[in-house]
């Protein structure tokens, strides 16, 4: 599985990269407005950090408007991935733009029919958001392992980027149901190396090497 940070913070995405955690990375508007920073200059500053795709989202509602947006947003680096939302205007300039040769990632996907018109339209991603369905008491998974069904029925190589991840949990269940990337918030992706069991391994293990009186260094 591959590991997209979903931030604009442009330290949290480098503490990630040095370890070779971050396969890419994805923004919003919501992001880009908690950054404060200008989009342009905070996502080339992304796009020079990692080498995978960086998802910069469109803000026009019709078709003609974000192909310029997205033709826009794409110049800034050749690893940008146009993120268009889920709407048939949305569908029109994925098809457009991914013709032009552009990584396409469609997002605000909450059903298994509109992921399949992404694929059909020819996204390279496209992002179901799983905590906004689990949100309203709909199971976000299931519409995981709905959508991987119907890719693998038909061969569809768009690839599924389970989004809208709040949990260790979400993402370890995106995994099992084999979406084949998770985007989750930095503090996340930390919280998976933690386990309680570690800690108290590592206390009793501490313990014990104080009573040895040894040093290694
Ligand atoms: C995905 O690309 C989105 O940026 C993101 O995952 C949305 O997450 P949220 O529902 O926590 O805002």
């Amino acid at each position: 599985m591959k590991f997209f940070v979903d931030t604009a913070d442009v330290a949290a995405i480098a503490e990630l990269a040095e370890l070779g955690m971050v396969d890419g990375v994805t923004t919003n508007p919501s992001l880009i407005l908690k950054s404060g920073r200008d989009i342009l200059e905070v996502t080339r500053e992304i796009c020079g950090l990692v080498d995978g795709p960086v998802s910069a989202e469109v803000v026009a509602l019709s078709a003609p408007e974000m192909i310029d947006e997205g033709r826009k947003l794409a110049d800034i680096a050749p690893n940008i991935a146009v993120k268009v939302p889920l709407t048939w205007d949305g569908l029109k300039a994925c098809k457009a733009l991914t013709t032009e040769g552009f990584t396409v990632n469609v997002t605000l996907c909450f059903s298994a029919g509109q992921a399949l018109l992404a694929a059909k339209a020819g996204a390279s991603f496209v992002s179901p958001f799983i905590g906004r369905l689990d949100d309203i008491n709909m199971d976000g998974m299931d519409l995981i392992a709905d959508i991987r069904t119907i890719y693998d029925n038909y061969g569809f190589g768009t690839e599924i980027l389970a989004a809208s991840i709040r949990s260790v949990n979400h993402v370890t269940q995106a995994a099992l149901m084999g979406a084949d990337v998770a985007t989750a918030p930095p503090d996340v992706l930390k919280k998976m190396a933690e386990h309680p069991l570690t800690d108290k391994g590592l206390a009793a293990f501490m313990a014990d090497w104080e009573k040895t009186g040894q040093k290694i260094l």
